[in-house]
């Protein structure tokens, strides 16, 4: 099929690699127009494993192109996919108007009929909007529909979670852009859902702030382990080999950051609010991860005692592995704490570090994850990166002044830490 995304971020980007990928025609729409140079150049503005194989071979295929022209997408294609960022505002409800030009924009081109999908993670009843906004900005004539679509890709594993999906979700108004919409998503043999819109807008939401609040529930377990000697690891796969409730999302750690839970977190109180209900119960998740992180800072200033002039090693700077994103990264966060403590901190991570030199200054980045600890007093682990666990420990251990570390991810085993002579602390164990 003819498809366009407006939107060439995260979701957009990789979301039109794939749909090329399985046969589809995809023109990429961004406004940035350095952003299309360098796509259309064969650059790929973000690391995200696969995609930039993906985005050559179906550029070369010819299935796959670039501009900066929304006219230009919407003439080409027949369904549209709005993938723009919905950031927050200060008061944590969503700012909305990238949608809302992007709809007016859409409407002033189109000529014949469209399905208008929204991908962009929105509050519930956006859709409607986005409808009566079409309807207003666009030639009387026109038909169109408006879907609403949410994308549950994880980073890190974009690629892999658009190609093998758990399921689709589609909310329409009316069963008119259906069959268009299971013929898009047919080669990825996945379940598919159809609801009404407000529902599929929902289920976006509630998905998000559901896996946050198994993360923050690990975490407040992980407390009580610490305060008797339990392990959270074991309580946590005894927990999830209940199939009910499933292992994944219970990794104990310094809590959940990035650019979609904490906002969507925000935005879902916000949205309940609005329609009158108080969501504790989300509250009380964001309260738990912000103080997972107090007491990872304090275990740290509780062994160290006094951290000014102290030298840290932190590895570890992106929000999370296999990405190089680090917004509302839990490890840079960690890292401004003990800056704050007035703490020296030497820094690593494997793909994130050119990104964090905008938001995390008076470190020193070195290259090697090896040669972090030499001068340093103690270890500290900040993301989940699985090549940590290759961490040459006894080099490590010999560079130290003395062999502590901090493993805010849970990567070591305990009893073979402390057989190796560390001084180890982590987390719920
Ligand atoms: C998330 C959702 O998973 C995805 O479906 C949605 O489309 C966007 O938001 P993402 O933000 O890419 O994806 O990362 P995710 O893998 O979900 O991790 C989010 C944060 O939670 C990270 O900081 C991670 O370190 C943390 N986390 C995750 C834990 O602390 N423990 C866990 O068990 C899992």
């Amino acid at each position: 099929m003819r498809l366009s995304i407006i939107g060439t971020g995260y979701v957009g980007l990789t979301t039109g690699a794939c749909f090329a990928e399985v046969g589809h025609h995809v023109v990429c729409v961004d406004n940035d127009e350095a952003k299309v140079r360098l796509l259309r150049a064969g650059g790929i503005p973000i690391y995200e494993p696969g995609l930039e194989e993906l985005v050559h071979a179906n550029v070369a295929a010819g299935r796959l192109e670039f501009t900066d022209s929304i006219a230009e997408g919407v003439e080409k294609s027949d369904v549209v996919f709005i993938a723009v960022p919905t950031p927050p505002n200060p008061d944590g409800s969503v700012d909305l108007s990238f949608i809302e030009k992007v709809a007016r924009e859409i409407a002033g081109a189109m000529t014949s009929y469209k399905i208008v999908v929204d991908k962009s993670t929105v509050p519930v009843k956006t859709g409607e909007k986005v409808a009566e906004t079409i309807k207003r900005y666009c030639r009387a004539a026109v038909e169109f529909d408006v879907v609403s679509n949410p994308e549950f890709l994880r980073e890190g594993f974009a690629v892999q979670d658009l190609m093998k999906p758990d399921r689709i979700v589609i909310g329409v108004r009316s069963q008119r852009p259906v069959a268009a919409m299971k013929e898009i998503y047919a080669p990825f043999n996945a379940p598919i859902i159809v609801t009404d819109i407000n529902s599929a807008e929902l289920i976006k939401h509630a998905s998000n702030s559901f896996l946050a609040l198994k993360i923050s529930y690990i975490n407040a377990i992980s407390i009580l382990c610490e305060a008797t000697g339990a392990n959270v690891v074991e309580v946590a796969n005894g927990m999830g080999m209940d199939s009910r409730i499933g292992r994944r999302f219970l990794d104990a750690g310094l809590g959940f950051g990035g650019s979609c839970f904490p906002k969507d977190l925000s935005a879902f109180i916000k949205i309940a609010e609005q329609l009158g209900y108080d969501f504790r119960l989300l509250k009380e998740v964001q309260r738990i991860n912000a103080e997972q992180m107090d007491r990872f800072v304090k275990k740290i200033s509780d062994t160290l005692w006094v951290l000014k002039d102290k030298t840290l090693g932190v590895l570890g700077l992106a929000f999370k592995q296999n990405t190089d994103d680090v917004r509302n990264s839990p490890a840079i966060e960690l890292c401004q704490r003990l800056l704050r403590e007035g703490a020296k901190l030497r820094v690593h991570d494997p793909k994130a570090m050119e990104k964090a030199k905008a938001v995390l200054q008076g470190v020193t980045y070195v290259e090697d994850m090896n040669a972090v600890a030499e001068g340093c007093d103690a270890l500290v682990i900040a993301t989940e990166w699985e090549q940590f666990k290759q961490l040459d420990l006894e080099r490590a251990r010999r560079a130290l002044t003395h062999p502590i570390m901090f493993d805010g991810r849970n990567l070591f085993d305990p009893a073979e830490m402390e057989r190796a002579g560390w001084i180890y602390k982590s987390v719920g164990r």
